[in-house]
Order: C-alpha cells, then sequence, then structure tokens
C-alpha cells in the first residue's frame, strides 16, 4: 500500500454475541493489510447497557466520519422483550441504516467449492449459483407506522416511486458489473403482487425501467415461488432484487447453498459516505463466548468493503483467495464440519490464523 496515503478511518461496531470475537478476528486480519485507523463503539445490546440506547447520536456521528463501518451483529436474549416501550439491539442496526441512508443490501451468493459438501442441498443442484440479492434496506414494513393498543397491532408497509427506482437502478448496474461473455445479464424482481398494493407499485414501476433498458433481461417471480426455486433451481438467478423484508428472509435460505449462514456477506451502501460491511448471520448467541463462531462471512464482508468502501480490489482479492485456500486446506469451523477425510474442526482463533499465513 502507498506510504504516503493518510491511513484510511474504519469504525469497528462489534455488538453482541459473537460480534466481539468476530470482529476481533477481522481486525486482526486486517492489521495484516495495511494501515487501517480503528475506533470501537458499542452498538446493540452493547449499547443499552453501557448507554442506555442502541445507537447513540455520538455513534452514529463517529461513524459518519469515518471511511467506512464494520458491523459484527447485535441481539440475543438479554434484550428479548414483547413490551413495546423497551429498547432492542435492533433498533441500533435499522437507525445505522437510516441514518446513514443506506438503501441498498448487496448478498453476493457464490458457493466455494471446497465447501459443495457442507450445504445440505445435493451437489448437483448448487453446481453453476452464482448469484446476488440486492435487498432495498431502508423502507417497506421494516420502517412504516408501528401501532400497538391493547389487542391490535399494526406494522405499515409503504415504498415511493423515487425509493423502488433507485434500488432497481443498484440492480441493474449490479447485474451489467456482473455480466459475464457470453451471458445476457438478468434482473430477477421478486415481489407479491399478486396480494400487495406496495407489490403492484413496485412491478410497475421496474417494469417501467425496463422499457428503456435492453442490454439486462428483467423477469418478475412472486415471493413464495422464489423461495421455491432458490433451492430447486438456484443457478438460473444472477441478480434477485427485492423489498426489505422479503431479501432478508430469501438471503438466510440463499446463505444454505454456500454451506452455512456463517459464510454470507455482505455490504449496505448508499449514494455517498460510507457503507457499513456486516455479515447476513446474526450474534449466535447459542455458541457465543466459545471460541467456536464461523469468522469468514466477517472476513469476506471485509473483502466487500475493501472493495466497495476503501477502493483497494487487490486487498480483497487477497482476503478472498486466502479463505478459499484455508478451506482447501480442510480447516472447518463446527457449523461448515461434515466429518469427511480431510477436514479438521478448528475454532475463530486457529481459522483466523489459518487465513492470515494463506494472505
Ligand atoms: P443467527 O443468525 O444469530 O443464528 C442462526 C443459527 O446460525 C444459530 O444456530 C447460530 O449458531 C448459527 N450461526 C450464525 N452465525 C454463525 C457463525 N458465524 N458461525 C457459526 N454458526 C453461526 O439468528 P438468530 O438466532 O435467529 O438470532 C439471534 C439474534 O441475532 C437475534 O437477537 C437477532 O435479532 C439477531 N440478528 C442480528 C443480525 C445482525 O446484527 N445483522 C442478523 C440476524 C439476526
Ligand atoms: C439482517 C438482520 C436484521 C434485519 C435484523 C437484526 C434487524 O436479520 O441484517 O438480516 O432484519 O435486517
Ligand atoms: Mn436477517
Amino acid at each position: 500500500m502507498e506510504s504516503q496515503a493518510p491511513p484510511r478511518s474504519i469504525v469497528a461496531l462489534p455488538g453482541d454475541g459473537i460480534g466481539p470475537e468476530i470482529v476481533a478476528a477481522t481486525r486482526r486480519l486486517l492489521g495484516e493489510l495495511g494501515r487501517f485507523e480503528f475506533e470501537e463503539h458499542p452498538i446493540g445490546g452493547a449499547s443499552i447497557d453501557e448507554l442506555g440506547t442502541p445507537l447513540s447520536d455520538d455513534v452514529l456521528e463517529s461513524c459518519r466520519r469515518s471511511d467506512a463501518v464494520l458491523l459484527g451483529a447485535v441481539g440475543g436474549p438479554r434484550w428479548d422483550s414483547t413490551d413495546p416501550a423497551a429498547p432492542r439491539p435492533e433498533q441500533g442496526l435499522l437507525g445505522l441504516r437510516k441514518g446513514l441512508d443506506l438503501y441498498a443490501n448487496l448478498r453476493p451468493v457464490k458457493p466455494i467449492p471446497a465447501l459443495i459438501d457442507a450445504s445440505p442441498l445435493r451437489p448437483e443442484r448448487i453446481a453453476g449459483t452464482d448469484l446476488l440479492v440486492v435487498r432495498e434496506l431502508t423502507g417497506g414494513i421494516y420502517f412504516g407506522a408501528k401501532r400497538r393498543d391493547d389487542d391490535t397491532a399494526l406494522d405499515e408497509c409503504v415504498y415511493t416511486t423515487a425509493e423502488i427506482e433507485r434500488i432497481a437502478e443498484t440492480a441493474f448496474d449490479a447485474a451489467r458489473r456482473r455480466g459475464a461473455p457470453g451471458r445476457r445479464p438478468r434482473v430477477t424482481s421478486v415481489d407479491k403482487a399478486n396480494v400487495l398494493e406496495t407489490s403492484r407499485l413496485w412491478r410497475e414501476v421496474i417494469s417501467a425501467m425496463a422499457e428503456s433498458i435492453d442490454d439486462v433481461e428483467l423477469d418478475h417471480l412472486l415471493v413464495d415461488n422464489a423461495a421455491m426455486q432458490l433451492v430447486s433451481d438456484p443457478a438460473r438467478f444472477d441478480v434477485i432484487v427485492t423489498e426489505n423484508m422479503f431479501g432478508d428472509i430469501l438471503s438466510d435460505e440463499a446463505a444454505m447453498l454456500t454451506g452455512s449462514l456463517g459464510m454470507l456477506p455482505s455490504a449496505s451502501l448508499g449514494d455517498d459516505g460510507p457503507g457499513v460491511f456486516e455479515p447476513v448471520h446474526g450474534s449466535a448467541p447459542d455458541i457465543a463466548g466459545q471460541g467456536v463462531a464461523n469468522p469468514l462471512a466477517t472476513f469476506l464482508s471485509a473483502a466487500m468493503m475493501l472493495r466497495h468502501g476503501l477502493g483497494e480490489t487487490p486487498a480483497a482479492e487477497r482476503i478472498e483467495t486466502a479463505v478459499e485456500r484455508a478451506l482447501d486446506d480442510g480447516l472447518r469451523t463446527a457449523d461448515l464440519h461434515t466429518g469427511a477425510e480431510g477436514e479438521r474442526q478448528v475454532g475463530t482463533e486457529e481459522m483466523t490464523d489459518a487465513v492470515i499465513a494463506a494472505l
């Protein structure tokens, strides 16, 4: 890395559960790659405990000033409550996404060859899978009005034409950039237009945009059918664009094509300003504190940070190649371990050592 460039500033938000374990591992890895200046702050349950709120204004301001944000995960049974007035860790994450206007969440799903047998799906089903979920991240039912009185609860789902257009634009651009020679890029828009008014607007807006686009193909799928096809014929997909909640659910499902939720990275991006880079999985309270969490989704999220957030593609590729090498050597965290010959079960630290050694 050029010695003259000022160090890039990264805000690390470890969060809860396995968050601190996987973020510490990722900081070690990034420490091998270049000069980064880290600031670390609480978010989620840790922030509720320390500051009384899941995301403080100061922490949001630090994120705004940074070059990129690396996040672990938030949430856990300690803060779970059905009381609408109780602060929730997840509000911290949603506040961060909204506060930085990170409307586009990219979740690439490309199974690593060494892990084909770690997936519960048969190898011949997974063969050829290389898809990208583009999830709308700051609208829909997550951010509509919420109300609870006595025996009635309400979650409003709202989308505007402008919100749909900007996420569709992201999806069409991503499809163009991914375009493999000899194959026309394709966007599959996923909705529930047979039931939901927001989905009917979604479909109308994206179809209208596609009329003036001739280098990307567009098709539409209803979300229930899309969920089915993700496991029956995942290789049919190129870019999937969908609203906030459908994207949340479909991406956890798609993660199993890679063998484990512990493999799936993500990038949350806006039009400008820092992005947030975080694994798709949650705080995994069932394994927290045991040193067994799979750090690879966070390593791959750091690679997305280097590529999309910091413009350091060669460093991103070094991480991705090193992850593949560690897996080729047979190292497996518990979530990936099948017991097959040549595999060795390791914890978070040993996996981190192996990836660093393979850089
Ligand atoms: P989860 O993703 O935390 O865990 C689901 C299952 O996957 C668990 O069995 C867990 O052990 C396993 N798993 C997840 N990540 C793993 C990893 N890196 N290595 C090995 N195994 C891994 O989902 P959950 O249990 O439904 O949610 C737990 C908490 O996490 C909840 O409070 C939820 O709100 C929160 N959550 C946070 C985020 C986030 O911060 N982005 C995402 C999802 C869920
Ligand atoms: C995710 C998570 C979050 C979401 C939760 C923790 C609010 O599941 O990032 O996928 O639903 O967006
Ligand atoms: Mn999720």
